[in-house]
């Protein structure tokens, strides 16, 4: 294998290497018992017919395990909690003794859960990761309106959730929240809540919440209307947070409690937050060319589907399940007159997923063509997922419609981005309680992955692994160069080598929170020996970018991801 660029032949070490560390073997998870027959456009795996709860909430968790919990209040569920514990909580709607879990913890490699232990209702609620790794759980329902939760990630069977004694300042239902760069969690809304406050709440911190007028106004009125619940968050590289709701956004000063500036109305009727349930992700922040110099990044945002006005009341009084939306809207917000760009996509969708794969491509993914999120007010689930290039300069070649599942995946279902590239699919209980008798849409159990066609064994020798980082503790200084030896069977080019840094997403109710992409600069590439390269590269630059925690790096290659390997940037 030769190198086009000369120059490439000769590489230095840029900095010293402190410790070197090994990268653990891929241990393969897929159960060999089926094939992959049409793989042009992924394919889907059966991971478990039941995991005991519908997977309502997940999070992918610094050791290759995902926390799943769905809520308290609605009876027992399909999974006894461990030796023999029950749960005693005369508070409980449904059972003051209740025996069965409500969260479970997934391990990847095993293909195995875990039953956890939650005390009071985490019904429609959000989390945070903090930068150690441990996931900040915030509100729910009723005996869990205000409260505060961690879960701390362990190499044995002996984490569990800990419930803290110190209340959120105001209910969280319906919330969704945003990793700050000073390393504070930020949790914005909730039904009847027009304000926001920040955790974690210790002896130092005794502030209450902030009002914001934008939750208020953005806020419907028809019945059953809000549509701007779970607002759509994401921390921009100049360390403001957008926030988007119904169908208007502003970039928000969350220091000063300052709207900085609004940017235009999302083209189009429909709404795009809960009940009218759309999506949206930040689209990679591409770091390359930036250098160490103090420039930001460009950032854009995209939203896409949801429903129209009048949806929800149409499906809950006269059972009329109005199409989905089809649109997506997509903006630069870091332009000085950022304008919506619109795209149409292959499929109407409402309640869809939006994730950010390592390729930089966007799956959407789950939902339905017609209704709206709520119990019993969709029709028609969307089993084809869609994948969107957003770098593709064939405005008509952006979509693709990909292969489609077997099961719906509608509310209160939830999807999730793997260290291995899978997606990790789960839930859907559109119902008041559970109902396994309920057709054609029984509450389910099941847990299934998607795999991507980069997965596809056709691809094999095009596949980087990570063999080992050289960065101390597997730490990612701001700022700082790193390097790692990838091997490749068959190497494409210098060029076609790219590294993805993603911090895995608290996914609920269509939205996933805290996903972010870095497409970090790659500063030199060379051969170290035969299939072995050695690949240096610049971490991210400042909090603001990508706030302190564990991130999952991806080499691509030609457009092939490896597997990952975890980093904590400090
Ligand atoms: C295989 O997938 C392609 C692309 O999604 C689709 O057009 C085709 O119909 C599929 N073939 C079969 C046999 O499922
Ligand atoms: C859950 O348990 C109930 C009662 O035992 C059973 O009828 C149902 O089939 C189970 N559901 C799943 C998905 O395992
Ligand atoms: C990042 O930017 C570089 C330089 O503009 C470009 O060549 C590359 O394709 C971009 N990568 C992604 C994944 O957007
Ligand atoms: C979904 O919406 C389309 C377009 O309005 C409509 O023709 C179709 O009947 C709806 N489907 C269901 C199952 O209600």
């Amino acid at each position: 294998m030769r190198f086009k660029n000369a120059s490439l032949r000769m590489f230095f070490f840029f900095y010293i290497i402190s410790h070197t560390f090994l990268v653990p073997p891929a241990t393969s998870s897929s159960p060999s018992s089926v094939v992959a027959t049409n793989t042009s456009g992924g394919h889907w795996i059966p991971l478990q017919r039941s995991i005991g709860i519908s997977a309502m909430h997940m999070q992918v968790m610094k050791n290759n395990k995902v926390i799943i919990f769905d809520r308290t209040n609605f009876g027992p569920s399909n999974i006894s909690l461990p030796n023999g514990h029950c749960r005693y909580n005369p508070r409980d709607m449904a059972m003051k003794v209740d025996c069965t879990a409500h969260s479970v913890l997934y391990d990847i490699a095993c293909n195995s859960v875990r039953p956890l232990t939650v005390q009071t209702d985490t019904w429609c609620s959000s989390a945070a990761v903090d930068s150690s790794g441990t996931l900040i759980q915030t509100g729910g329902f009723s005996d869990g309106y205000n409260k505060l939760r961690t879960f701390t990630p362990c190499d044995d069977d002996r984490c569990d959730w800990i419930e803290l004694s110190v209340p959120l300042s105001n209910n969280r239902w319906y919330a969704s929240n945003q990793i700050l760069p000073d390393g504070r969690i930020m949790v914005v809304g909730g039904r009847s809540a027009f304000n926001y406050e920040f955790v974690p709440k210790n002896s130092g911190n005794h502030e209450g919440s902030y009002y914001f007028k934008f939750l208020r106004e953005t806020k419907d009125s028809g019945p059953g209307e809000e549509n701007n619940l779970y607002p759509f968050l994401h921390l921009l590289p100049d360390g403001n947070l957008f926030i988007f709701a119904n169908r208007r956004s502003v970039l928000f000063d969350y220091i000063r409690n300052r709207v900085v500036r609004e940017y235009p109305v999302l083209p189009g009727d429909e709404r795009r937050n809960y009940p009218s349930t759309g999506s949206s992700v930040l689209l990679p922040l591409n770091l390359t060319g930036l250098g160490n110099k103090a420039r930001f990044p460009d950032a854009e945002v995209m939203v896409c589907g949801g429903a129209l006005p009048g949806s929800f009341p149409m499906a809950v009084e006269k059972r009329v399940y109005v199409e989905a939306s089809r649109s997506c809207g997509r903006i630069r917000v870091t332009d000085s007159n950022p304008q919506w760009v619109m795209e149409v996509m292959p499929i109407p969708r409402v309640m869809p997923d939006m994730l950010l794969l390592p390729t930089g491509n966007v799956i959407i993914l789950n939902g339905a063509r017609n209704g709206t999120a709520g119990w019993e007010n969709a029709v028609n689930p969307a089993l084809n997922p869609v994948l969107y290039k957003p770098n593709e300069p064939d405005r008509n070649a952006r979509f693709k419609v990909l292969n489609p599942t077997k099961t719906a995946r509608m509310y209160h279902s939830s999807a999730v981005l793997l260290p291995d590239g899978r997606i990790l699919v789960g839930g859907s209980n559109p119902h008041r309680l559970y109902d396994f008798k309920a057709y054609p849409y029984p509450t389910d159990l099941s847990l299934e992955a998607y795999y991507p066609n980069y997965l596809d064994p056709k691809f094999r020798s095009l596949r980087p692994t990570i063999i080992k980082i050289e960065a101390a503790n597997n730490r990612l200084p701001y700022g700082g160069t790193f390097s790692m030896t990838v091997s490749l069977q068959e190497f494409h080019s210098v060029r076609g080598i790219s590294l993805s840094l993603v911090a895995p997403s608290f996914t609920t109710h269509s939205f996933a929170m805290n996903q972010r992409m870095l497409v970090l600069e790659v500063i030199a590439v060379g051969r170290v020996a035969p299939r072995s390269y050695k690949v240096t590269a610049r971490g991210p630059p400042t909090p603001n970018v990508a706030p302190s925690g564990y991130y999952m790096l991806y080499v691509v290659h030609a457009g092939i991801p490896s597997r990952a390997v975890w980093l904590r940037v400090k």
